[in-house]
């Protein structure tokens, strides 16, 4: 088929790329001009594992363009564009600019919406542009971007025009994955449910390490291990650490939280989850002073700069609060990252053996795995935040009593 993606963000590159992949051709429409020339020679725009080679192995098969009009004869075009946070709330400008333009450049092809939206958008698409959009909501994770792609848990699609809909379910068809087929509403607050209970999970473990902390013996993995066994508690999203970052989590669940609130139905446990997700750096790093003294006037090597491993995406990184909270306590701070080499306002040190040598405290950040590995027989302390050393490599650990 040929399809089209407009917004080359996550989501739309990994979709275009994954569908490129599975035979299609795509016609990659973005703004960014930079992104475009970029892709266009192949270099991708994202660190995402597996990602680079398949671009590369697809590049026959996809055009990359800011120009709208090269979409007109696609069978399907996604529409994958950022849906910011304004003051808290949606901004769906990007949204509706882009059905706008698909509309007068694109007329009576299959639109699904792959941005996140707030229940009533697709029929507000309507009322503002005539277009009858279908709400294909994406679930992948960053890090796991393909796989999650290839094999998605579940695809979702509302809209109430069956021949739309069925071209989508189409292109899907090799996921062999269960389709959800429901009204646009439903599909668009499938996303933001979703979302919603997998970080008021994280929130949940991540207070129930405060108080493992004060229980003497007590250790939260082994509390998320005993509680994941049971199936309808699962053991996923149970890692307790310095809470969720990066685009999504904080995103949504604010702009979930407030839309509820202007329908009178406010979701307080959601609200809760934010509240408790916004101390945790205070949290922890006031139990590492409470143990090791003040930080002002010593380095800090933080280990891992984006919000989570396998990724670049340093964009609502819980890193960057450690960083940013510990100068603000007087500390001097360095940074390494497995991937990232260069990034805004940091210090970043290749090294991690240097990195770890010549500092005063170690603090793991982010839960890359190969931290596990690094040598820290030269570090003074080592504080792991996310959990993930083996036994007896930290001289504090989230969610243990010391
Ligand atoms: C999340 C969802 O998991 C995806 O299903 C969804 O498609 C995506 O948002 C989105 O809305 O686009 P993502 O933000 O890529 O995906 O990453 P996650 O793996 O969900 O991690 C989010 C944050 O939670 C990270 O900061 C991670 O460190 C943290 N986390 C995750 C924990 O602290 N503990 C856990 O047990 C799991």
């Amino acid at each position: 088929m040929k399809i089209g993606i407009v917004g080359l963000g996550y989501v739309g590159l990994v979709t275009a790329i994954v569908l490129s992949n599975e035979g299609n051709q795509t016609i990659c429409v973005d703004i960014d001009e930079n992104k475009l020339s970029k892709l266009n020679s192949g270099v991708p725009t994202l660190y995402e594992p597996g990602l680079a080679d398949m671009l590369k192995e697809n590049t026959e098969k996809m055009t990359f363009t800011k120009d709208y009009s090269l979409l007109k004869d696609c069978e399907a075009i996604f529409v994958a564009v950022p849906t910011p946070n304004k003051d808290g709330r949606i901004n769906l400008e990007y949204v509706y600019s882009a059905v706008k333009s698909l509309k007068n450049h694109a007329p009576g092809v299959p639109v699904a919406v792959k941005s996140t939206v707030i229940p009533g958008t697709a029929s507000e698409i309507y009322k503002e542009t005539g277009v009858r959009v279908v709400s294909n909501p994406e679930f992948l994770r960053e890090g796991s971007a393909i796989n999650d792609t290839v094999h998605p848990e579940r695809i979702v699609l509302g809209g109430d025009q069956a021949e739309s809909v069925s071209v989508f379910k189409k292109i899907w068809k090799f996921t062999n994955a269960p389709v959800i087929e429901t009204t646009n509403e439903n599909a668009e607050l499938i996303k933001y449910a979703s979302n919603a209970f997998l970080a008021t999970k994280i929130s949940f473990i991540n207070e129930m390490a405060n108080l493992c902390e004060r229980i003497p013996g007590c250790d939260v993995d082994i509390i998320a291990k005993g509680m994941g066994y049971d199936k309808r508690i699962a053991p996923y999203f149970l890692k307790a650490g310095l809470g969720f970052g990066g685009s999504c989590f904080p995103k949504d669940t604010q702009a979930i939280v407030s839309y509820s609130e202007s329908l009178d139905a406010k979701l307080s446990l959601v609200d809760s989850a934010i509240k408790v997700n916004e101390r945790r750096v205070g949290h922890n790093l006031d139990r590492v002073e409470s143990k090791f003294g003040k930080i002002n006037g010593k380095k800090v090597c933080v280990l891992g700069a984006a919000f989570k491993d396998n990724t670049d995406d340093i964009r609502s990184s819980k890193s960057y609060e450690i960083i940013t909270e510990s100068r603000s306590r007087g500390a001097e701070v360095v940074v390494y990252d497995p991937v990232i080499t260069e990034s805004p306002g940091l210090k970043m040190i290749e090294d991690p053996k240097k990195c770890i040598e010549e500092s005063d405290i170690v603090m793991i950040a982010t839960e890359w795995p190969s931290f596990n590995g690094l040598d820290f027989s030269s570090a003074k302390v080592v504080i792991d935040f996310r959990g993930i050393l083996d036994t007896g490599k930290a001289n504090m650990v989230v969610g243990k009593s010391e």
